[in-house]
C-alpha cells in the first residue's frame, strides 16, 4: 500500500514536470542570470553561416539602453556595421583583431558624448570628469554583452582599434569619444575560461 502511493506520488511528479515544460517553451529556453554570467567569454572565432538580423541587433541595444548614467545622460552612440561592405571596412580598423572576428555578421562601435555625464551645467562635477563618460559607455556595454548571451549570441570587446579610421568612415562627430569595437556573432568554437584573482586580492572589507 505505502509502496503504491510513493509510485503514484512520483509519477504524478513526473507528470506535472514534463507538462510544466511543454506548456511554458521559453523558460526552458531562457538562460538563467547565472547563466549568463557563465557562458559570457570573449568569443574569438565565429561561424560565418549565422546571421544576425538588424531587429535583434536592436533589441540587444534597447536592454543597452535600460544600463544607468550619471544623471540619466546616457552618453552611449552606437554605429553598427551589418552590410558587407560596412563590414570590410570595420574589418581592416581593428589591427590584430582581424582574424579573430572575420566571422562576426555584425561590429558594433560605441562612442559616448563628451562634456555630459561628469558634467552640472557645463562645468566638470570632480576629477574624474569625462571618465563618467567612459564609465556609463563601459555599463551600458556591459549590459549590451550580457543580453547578447542571454538572446545566445557571442562578443568580443576590442580595445584594439584604429579611433581616427572609424570616425572618418562613420563621419562620428568630434565631441564623442570612440571607446570599444564590439564583434557580435555565433561561437564557432567553445571559448576558454580564464582564470580570475583571488577575491582577496581585490577586495577589501572595512
Ligand atoms: C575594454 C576591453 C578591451 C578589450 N580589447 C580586446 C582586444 O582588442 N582584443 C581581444 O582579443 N580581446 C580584448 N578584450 C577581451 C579581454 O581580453 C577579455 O575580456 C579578458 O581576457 C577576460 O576574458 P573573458 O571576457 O572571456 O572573461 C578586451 C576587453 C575589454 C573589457
Amino acid at each position: 500500500m505505502k509502496t503504491r502511493t510513493l509510485s503514484f506520488l512520483f509519477l504524478g511528479m513526473l507528470l506535472v514536470s514534463s507538462l510544466s515544460g511543454c506548456s511554458n517553451p521559453e523558460a526552458a529556453k531562457s538562460p538563467s542570470f547565472d547563466e549568463v554570467l557563465m557562458s559570457r567569454r570573449s568569443v574569438r572565432s565565429y561561424d560565418p553561416t549565422r546571421k544576425i538580423s538588424r531587429d535583434e541587433v536592436r533589441a540587444l541595444l534597447t536592454a543597452a539602453q535600460e544600463a544607468p548614467s550619471w544623471a540619466n545622460q546616457q552618453p552611449s552612440k552606437y554605429y553598427v556595421a551589418i552590410s558587407e561592405e560596412a563590414l570590410a571596412a570595420v574589418q581592416n580598423l581593428v589591427g590584430g583583431n582581424k582574424e579573430r572576428i572575420s566571422g562576426a555578421p555584425v561590429l558594433i562601435v560605441s562612442a559616448f558624448e563628451r562634456g555630459k555625464s561628469g558634467f552640472f551645467r557645463g562645468q566638470q562635477t570632480n576629477e574624474v570628469g569625462d571618465g563618467w563618460g567612459a564609465f556609463d559607455n563601459g555599463l551600458s556595454n556591459a549590459y549590451l554583452v550580457l543580453q547578447a548571451r542571454a538572446m545566445g549570441f557571442d562578443t568580443l570587446i576590442m580595445g584594439m582599434r584604429d579611433a581616427d579610421g572609424l570616425r572618418q568612415y562613420f563621419s562620428i562627430p568630434e565631441n564623442e569619444t570612440i571607446m570599444a569595437v564590439i564583434a557580435l556573432g555565433y561561437r564557432a568554437a567553445e571559448p576558454n575560461h580564464p582564470e580570475h584573482r583571488a577575491l582577496d586580492d581585490i577586495v577589501h572589507f572595512f
